[in-house]
């Protein structure tokens, strides 16, 4: 079975093709990341706006990457929540005018759900893996959400915790923009991080940057937060003069971003893995996934495998990020459960994903 997944929740115009929900036949993304990093942060309606502009030659790429035509999809699948509004109408529309055109099914997917099950996705000259065993400890780390769910069958989700505040990946951007580096800001800060270790020795007199920033452990809770964090580093900012601009006279601005850059990455990167790990054993799961733009971070990803006692199944970083393959693998499980839209689908930006424990 052939399903073509399109996703248009953010910022990202993806168009992706599996086969039998796990087989990799095309993955074509068109990221409209450095439009909006001119104006540092997502603009809705300019989201909107592209993802018109980009869907046709996304498509087509799509179909040729995968070495199909049209005629070849028997399920269409697309995004149809969380995410914005906008921006989501843009890929429902498109789906259903295919569904409608070639006659086959149309199946909305929740865009965290897709994030799950991109762990499923090998390789198209790949003979897929053993299936992981449930129940699995889920971390979604992603721009609007840092849920950790336990998904103990395909399409049952329980959401044991998350975010009480901002995102992790809101996190990032926002502490990119403390930090004078550019937009989507997890990468940069991932770049600015790892630069530490071209600096020499003599980044140690700046021991208050070389200072841990608090960890927000939030006791007897599987929940986050990460408002407290920020605005940690925002004050540590103002302390070694790297904001609201770096002080003219200060020579060591980039070594002093680096550290900073560095703490901020470690105090998320710890708490995520170590509540992921404590949730595992808690439910007794045979294995943890990651998934969301957030998992795409080096220093997490080498945590996660380097302190799991399960097998950690974690996407290339191209899959954690938004992409229409993961919609297109989700949807092919919802077919299974004879999970069918209709042409009355609508978009919900705030689709809830897992029932609260
Ligand atoms: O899942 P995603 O692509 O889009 C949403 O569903 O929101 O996640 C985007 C988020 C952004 O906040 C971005 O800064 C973050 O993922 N991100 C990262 C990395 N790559 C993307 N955060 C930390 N480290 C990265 N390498
Ligand atoms: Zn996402």
């Amino acid at each position: 079975m052939l399903i073509l997944g399109i996703e248009t929740s953010c910022d990202e115009t993806a168009v992706g093709i599996v086969e039998d929900g796990r087989s990799l036949r095309a993955n074509a993304i068109a990221s409209q990341a450095a439009m909006h990093a001119a104006h540092g942060g997502v603009v809705p309606e300019l989201a909107s706006r592209q993802h018109i502009r980009d869907m046709e030659p996304t498509l087509r790429r799509a179909l040729a990457d995968a070495g199909a035509t049209l005629e070849d999809i028997d399920v269409v699948a697309v995004t149809h929540g969380p995410g914005l509004a906008g921006a989501l109408i843009s890929g429902v529309n498109t789906a259903k005018s295919l569904a409608l055109t070639l006659d086959v099914p149309l199946v909305g997917v929740n865009h965290l759900e897709g994030h799950v099950y991109a762990a499923w996705l090998v390789p198209g000259d790949a003979s897929p893996a053993e299936e992981p065993g449930f129940p699995l400890a889920c971390l979604v780390a992603s721009g609007g959400h840092t849920d950790l769910i336990l998904m103990e069958g395909h399409g049952e989700y329980r959401l044991v915790g998350r975010t009480r505040d901002d995102a992790a990946g809101e996190a990032f951007d926002k502490a990119a923009r403390v930090l004078g580096l550019g937009f989507p800001g997890g990468p940069e800060i991932q770049k600015a991080a790892a630069s530490l270790a071209d600096f020499s020795e003599d980044g140690e007199p700046f021991t208050e940057a070389a200072t841990p920033l608090p960890r927000a452990w939030m006791r007897d809770t599987f929940d986050f937060s990460f408002s407290g964090v920020k605005t940690a580093l925002l004050h540590r900012a103002q302390d070694v003069g790297l904001y609201p601009q770096p002080e003219a006279a200060n020579s060591d601005a980039d070594l002093l971003v680096a550290h900073l850059a560095y703490q901020f990455q470690e105090s998320l990167v710890d708490v995520m893995t170590a509540k992921l790990l404590d949730m595992a054993d808690r439910y007794k799961a045979r294995g943890l996934v990651l998934g969301g733009g957030v998992t795409a971070n080096a220093r997490l990803r080498q945590r996660v495998l380097a302190d799991s006692p399960v097998p950690a199944i974690i996407p290339a970083p191209v899959l954690c990020t938004d992409n229409g393959a993961m919609i297109a693998a989700g949807a092919f499980y919802q077919m299974q459960r004879d999970e069918v839209a209709d042409m009355a689908l609508d978009v919900d930006p705030s689709l809830p994903f897992g029932v609260p424990l």
